[in-house]
């Protein structure tokens, strides 16, 4: 085994490589044409899918293709105001462009008049890092700079924005569009916008009234087929000595409904026990293991919740499924308060992410807390 390699090849965060990464065949091609056809992409889909490791693993592709592309990734779930996003963005591009950070050093002269570059050095591993800081005052000229930069570099740039929805909550009006207006000059950059709040990525990229409209390929991510899963898990349980049963993974996938990260979690669990995993106990035995080791943050979250809140998420977990909310049955069935209660209950948990509204109705959308719930 590579020293650097994971031990358990069922990945729970992040990505690695090909090897660790099941199936997405079609999708990762059609967003590397995409791009090679200077198309932009916007990809949605309910978190824990796979949207970020399905652009790393294009990214991957591409960067063993051509080593002339430079592919940037950054996120921006935590930014809260446009400087901070053009802090983060800064710091994605500077050095993904020059391949040594004494080279953008020198730039900052010439480019970045606006920016304070912050030169450290990695305290364990001693490599160079490069941090900026962007006055309040001067953003709007910082991100003009960036985009310059990358105008001038003349090289083909793919960048994904990773959370991309949250631009739509900064306080300052008018980012969308002052991103747009950059991003439509700039031709040797691509862009993939990542988002997983469904309804602000479907209203920023297609409500006529939005800068981004029409101005991406819009992508949406489903599970995983089940038979590619089932192959890819057999086959890292085989590499292994163990095997896993068909019926068994069956009983997972059904269990998360092909849900990409709480399969792999429980995967990795069952590697784990480095044994051939043949027997349905041995599954729910993991899950149980699971639940119970996320009591305690479960606790604490149910305490930030009224009474009604709580109890509707218990009713929608023991249902799994409820597409009327608001019917007299689910209502006196669960003795649930009036119509008008569950609304606001149902608005404020939405807003929290705890519900999710799927296709075919309202469910929980912590797949784990469903289950601990019920
Ligand atoms: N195709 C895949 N094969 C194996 N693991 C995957 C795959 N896609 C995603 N994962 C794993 O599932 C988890 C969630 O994926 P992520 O890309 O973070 O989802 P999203 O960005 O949609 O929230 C991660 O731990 C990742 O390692
Ligand atoms: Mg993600």
């Amino acid at each position: 085994m590579k020293r650097n390699q994971p031990y358990n090849p069922f990945l729970v965060a992040g990505y690695y490589s090909p090897e660790y990464f099941c199936d997405r065949e079609i999708e990762s091609a059609k967003i590397i044409s995409a791009l090679e056809n200077d198309r932009n992409i916007s990809l949605i889909s309910p978190r824990r899918f796979g949207k970020t490791g399905l652009v790393q693993h294009a990214f991957y592709k591409i960067a063993k293709k051509d080593k002339n592309v430079a592919c940037i990734y950054f996120d921006i779930y935590s930014t809260q105001t446009l400087n901070d996003f053009v802090t983060v963005f800064a710091e994605s591009v500077l050095g993904k462009i020059d391949d040594n950070v004494e080279k953008v050093m020198k730039k900052f002269a010439s480019f970045f008049k606006s920016f304070r570059p912050v030169l450290s050095y990695d305290a364990l591993s001693g490599q160079p890092e490069l941090s900026v800081k962007i006055e309040m005052e001067t953003t709007s000229q910082s991100l003009q700079e960036i985009f310059s930069y990358l105008k001038q570099s003349n090289k083909r740039c793919y960048i994904a924005i990773d959370e991309f929805q949250q631009v739509a909550e900064y306080p300052e009006k008018g980012t969308e569009a002052l991103l747009r207006s950059y991003i439509q000059f700039l031709p040797n950059a691509k862009f993939v916008f990542l988002g997983s709040r469904q309804h602000l990525m479907n209203e920023m990229f297609l409500s006529a009234k939005r800068p981004f409209y029409h101005s991406t390929q819009i992508m949406s991510l489903s599970v995983i087929e089940k038979d590619k899963y089932f192959q890819f898990a057999k086959a890292h349980f085989q590499k292994n000595g163990f095997t896993i049963t068909k019926e068994c993974f069956d009983i997972i996938y059904s269990q998360f409904e092909g849900h990409t990260w709480y399969i792999q979690v429980v995967l990795n669990r069952l590697f784990e026990y480095r044994k051939n995993i043949n027997k349905p106990e041995v599954i729910f035995y993991a899950i149980q293991e699971l639940l119970e080791e996320n009591t305690y943050s479960y606790q604490e979250l149910m305490n930030a919740y009224s009474d009604v809140q709580v109890n509707l998420l218990r009713a929608i977990a023991k249902e799994k499924m409820v597409t009327q909310i608001n019917s007299g049955d689910f209502i006196s069935k669960y003795r649930l308060k009036n119509a008008s209660s569950i609304s606001r209950a149902l608005k404020k948990l939405m807003d929290n992410e705890l519900i999710y509204k799927s296709e075919n109705g309202y469910i929980i959308y912590d797949r784990f807390l469903g289950l601990w719930l019920k």
